[in-house]
């Protein structure tokens, strides 16, 4: 089955082509960051507009590079939630016109189990029960998947995603939007002990996080050192806060991989592609002898085939949209 597959839930327009689930046939990814790095984040409007502009010319270069023509996809699959609602609504409007003119199914895809289907097109072998850490600009979750459609939230964070507090933290030190990626390359070189952090604990929920005293601390830090006229030293600064962000994220994962009696881990989302996290995490897993999944780079960010990939999942288990599909910019990944 032959899936085209459109993601537009934030600074990405990305369209795929995918097979069975597993096999990218294309995928094509615009990126719009160039243009909202001048603003320090991600500007909504300008998002909603450039997915608008983009979404028909990716399309068509998405089933090109797939060698296929509308005629030869067997369904349309559209991340609807969650996300930027704007640009949301520009691919699932999309969507919906090219599945009721091609007499396609439309498949509603939620963003984060598309995440974690990025795994899937990485490793052939790799089939749920597993423990995944979702990790991304708007989300830091552990979630049990069951199987793949079947999820549960262990933990959670209680406020700023991993992601969000790298960007802002890096933003604070004059880096440029995304920051966490400059963060992570820019902490490979400093001392994780240089600058004591913070371990902050979610008192009433085991496996929950909580980034924002952790954020603020990097960032007062940060403002003291201005205030005296004075510098931080950049990589070390990174190097401790990075290091603070995964022991949080890790030591929660590994809690609830015990306690819950898991013993394959996945890793999904833009932030796993931290360099840190992912030693980490294969030192840990090494260590206890579990089984390690995390997608290979180019998946970690926004993109479509794991949205293609997800979509077979959801059609498999009877997800169908009609044309009053709408999209959200908040849904859980239990409701996906
Ligand atoms: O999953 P994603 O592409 O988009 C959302 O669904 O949010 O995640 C983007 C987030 C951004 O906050 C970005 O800074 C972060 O992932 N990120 C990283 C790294 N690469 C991307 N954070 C830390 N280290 C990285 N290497
Ligand atoms: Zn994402």
């Amino acid at each position: 089955m032959k899936i085209l597959a459109i993601e537009s839930s934030c600074d990405e327009t990305a369209v795929a082509v995918v097979e069975d689930g597993r096999k990218v046939l294309s995928n094509v990814v615009v990126s719009q960051v160039d243009e909202h790095k001048l603003y320090g984040g991600v500007v909504p409007e300008i998002a909603s507009r450039r997915h608008a502009e983009a979404i028909t010319g990716v399309t068509d270069e998405a089933l090109n590079r797939a060698g296929l023509t509308l005629d030869e996809i067997d369904a349309i699959g559209v991340t609807y939630a969650p996300g930027l609602i704007g640009a949301l609504l520009v691919g699932v409007n999309f969507a919906k016109g090219l599945a009721f003119a091609a007499e396609k199914p439309l498949i509603p895809v939620h963003h984060l189990r598309s995440h974690i289907a990025a795994n899937y097109i990485t490793h052939s072998e790799l089939k749920p029960p597993f423990l995944c850490l979702v990790v991304s600009g708007g989300h830091s979750h552990i979630v049990a998947v069951d199987d793949y459609t079947k999820m549960r939230i262990i933990g959670r964070t209680r406020d700023d995603a991993a992601g969000e507090v790298f960007d802002k933290v890096a933003r604070t030190m004059g880096m440029s939007y995304p920051g966490g990626i400059n963060l992570d390359k820019a902490a490979e070189s400093g001392n994780p002990l240089a600058y004591p952090m913070p371990h902050p604990k979610v008192a009433d929920g085991p496996y929950d996080f909580s980034f924002s005293g952790l954020k603020t601390a990097a960032i007062n830090i940060i403002h003291n050192a201005s205030q005296k006229g004075q510098q931080v030293v950049t990589e070390d600064l990174c190097a401790s806060f990075r290091k603070a962000v995964v022991d949080c994220l890790t030591e929660n994962l590994f809690k609830a991989s015990e306690e819950y009696g898991y013993k394959t881990i996945v890793a999904a989302g833009g932030v796993s592609a931290n360099r840190l996290l992912r030693r980490r995490l294969e030192e840990e897993c090494n260590a206890r002898g579990y089984k390690l999944y995390v997608p290979e780079l180019s998946l970690c960010g926004d993109n479509g085939a794991m949205v293609g990939s997800q979509a077979y999942y959801e059609y498999i288990n009877g997800k169908k949209a009609d044309a009053d599909l709408n999209a959200a910019a908040t849904m859980s990944i239990e409701i996906g």
